[in-house]
């Protein structure tokens, strides 16, 4: 909310506004109303309310930290083409990318013009189930909320599809929600857990083949690692069993870029290795970004010093969707405190404050993970910012550890399975990369060189 004296932004705006307004009001009314000073000083009055109004409606454009609707991404047609096609054709889908690159946002985009369109997609995030019994009970839920008809109709033809599952299924008629229940106990091992997912992936195909021709039905997994995590690897080999044998549903699979999903994908002696297309996400085109965040700012009446400004944002988010959204939060946070009193303008200064501001806020957050790490990979880390995160192998990084290769090739293979650290293959060699370039950012500003 607008508090404070009139500033001079704000009193240049409602200026401009109220000469915009008595000029469309002039047609209306006929010239002659303007003299009367009452008049002028009621639309005055109006005016400033409306602008105050107007300055407490503007939300920070710039979001974070949750999944982006179709509307709201940059870029990412293709991608989300792409899987609302693998789910029209029955087709199966691997979506892998770094993390914070969009990756749900896509799956959430498509989702959407999917339904849109009638379809019928199921979308999880594994990451959310402790076990795998608790990820049958969903999709089975799931799948029931998307049947049309009575509630008795939509129990019958449940029961019929996952007759397998024998599931107990319940409708709360105050939330209008269903809940599914599969029959496990305690003793139960993950294998029978690995048997009723496949089962559960059998209903729905079932479900599927019952749907008229033209509705698309399809099971979204997000952070599908984690499902083999918790089965292990006979889990995977029976559900590329059943999936394979499906031909109506369509299976889309994402997950960040760990070494389980790449070896998934890409090992010829593991069970998914060419089961379908993968899609490699990358970063948002440069030019649609800036464009994107220009467009924001300038929209909040805000100025934008120079182009190059915008540039500056991407650098120093190394171009991570996430950090850039962050990033510009930020800004726009700095420059709205700023329009209390000038008129706001982006800038160098700005973007570098506001950047400082920010590693400064996840001090505690750094500093914990920081604490968490041996001396070795601390030491890694640093190397990883001085060399720019290549030739980590080479004798003088080596030696400017004091350690070993293979020493520091563990401590780099436990920073990757920590999620901090990501490999990136480019034009012949492999650069390490922070996952969050902001961490990065920490360590040059608060900790030792060595
Ligand atoms: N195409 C995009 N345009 C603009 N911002 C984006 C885009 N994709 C991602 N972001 C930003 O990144 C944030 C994280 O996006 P999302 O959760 O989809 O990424 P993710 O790859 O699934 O992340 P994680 O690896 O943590 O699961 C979004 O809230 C948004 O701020
Ligand atoms: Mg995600």
């Amino acid at each position: 909310m607008y508090v404070g004296s009139a500033a001079i932004f704000l009193r240049a705006y409602i200026e401009t506004t109220l000469a915009g307004g008595l000029l469309s009001l002039t047609p209306l009314f006929g010239a002659s109303w303007l003299w009367k000073t009452d008049d002028l000083k009621m639309a005055q009055y109006c005016a400033t309310h409306l602008c105050v109004i107007h300055l407490c409606a503007t939300k920070n454009p710039f979001e974070f930290g949750r999944e982006l609707g179709v509307d709201e991404i940059v870029d990412r047609d293709a991608e989300v083409a792409e899987v609302v096609e693998a789910i029209e054709q029955g087709g199966k889908l691997f979506i892998v990318g770094p993390r914070r690159y969009g990756k749900t946002s896509i799956l959430k985009a498509a989702e959407d013009r999917l339904r849109t369109a009638g379809a019928v997609v199921l979308r999880y995030d594994a990451e959310s189930y402790p076990s795998l019994d608790l990820l049958v009970n969903s999709l089975v839920a799931g799948a029931a909320r998307h049947l049309k008809g009575g509630v008795e109709r939509t129990g019958e033809q449940i029961r019929k599809f996952f007759s397998r599952l024998r599931p107990e299924l319940n409708f709360s008629m105050t939330e209008r929600e269903w809940t599914a229940k599969v029959g496990v106990t305690a003793a139960d091992t993950t294998e029978h857990h690995v048997t009723l997912l496949v089962e559960a992936l059998d209903g729905l195909e079932q479900l599927a083949k019952a749907q008229p021709k033209d509705r698309a039905v399809g099971l979204v997994i997000d952070e599908f690692q984690k499902i083999i995590e918790i089965g292990g690897q006979s889990a995977e080999a029976h559900i590329r069993a059943a999936i394979q044998r499906h031909k109506r549903t369509g299976y889309v699979f994402a997950g960040s870029k760990t070494r389980l999903l790449t070896s998934m994908t890409t090992d010829a002696a593991r069970p998914f290795y060419r089961l379908g297309a993968s899609r490699f996400i990358g970063p948002v085109p440069r030019n649609d970004f800036t464009s994107f965040l220009h467009k924001k700012f300038v929209d909040s009446r805000f100025g934008v010093d120079d182009p190059g400004v915008l540039n500056l944002i991407l650098d120093l988010a190394e171009e991570v969707p996430y950090n850039v959204q962050m990033l510009a939060h930020a800004c726009w946070e700095d420059l709205r405190a700023k329009a209390k009193s000038e008129q706001p303008v982006l800038n160098h200064s700005v973007v570098r404050g506001a950047l400082e501001r920010l590693v400064r806020q996840y001090d505690p957050f750094y500093t914990q993970l920081w604490n968490g790490l041996t001396a070795i990979q601390q030491k890694t880390l640093i190397l990883v910012i001085t060399e720019g995160g290549t030739n980590l192998q080479s004798m003088r990084v080596v030696r400017a550890l004091g350690k070993g290769p293979s020493t520091v090739r563990r401590s780099l293979g436990a920073l990757m399975d920590r999620g901090i650290l990501r490999e990136e293959e480019g034009s012949g060699d492999i650069r390490m990369r922070f996952e969050d370039p902001f961490f990065a950012r920490w360590i040059a500003m608060f900790t030792a060189r060595i």
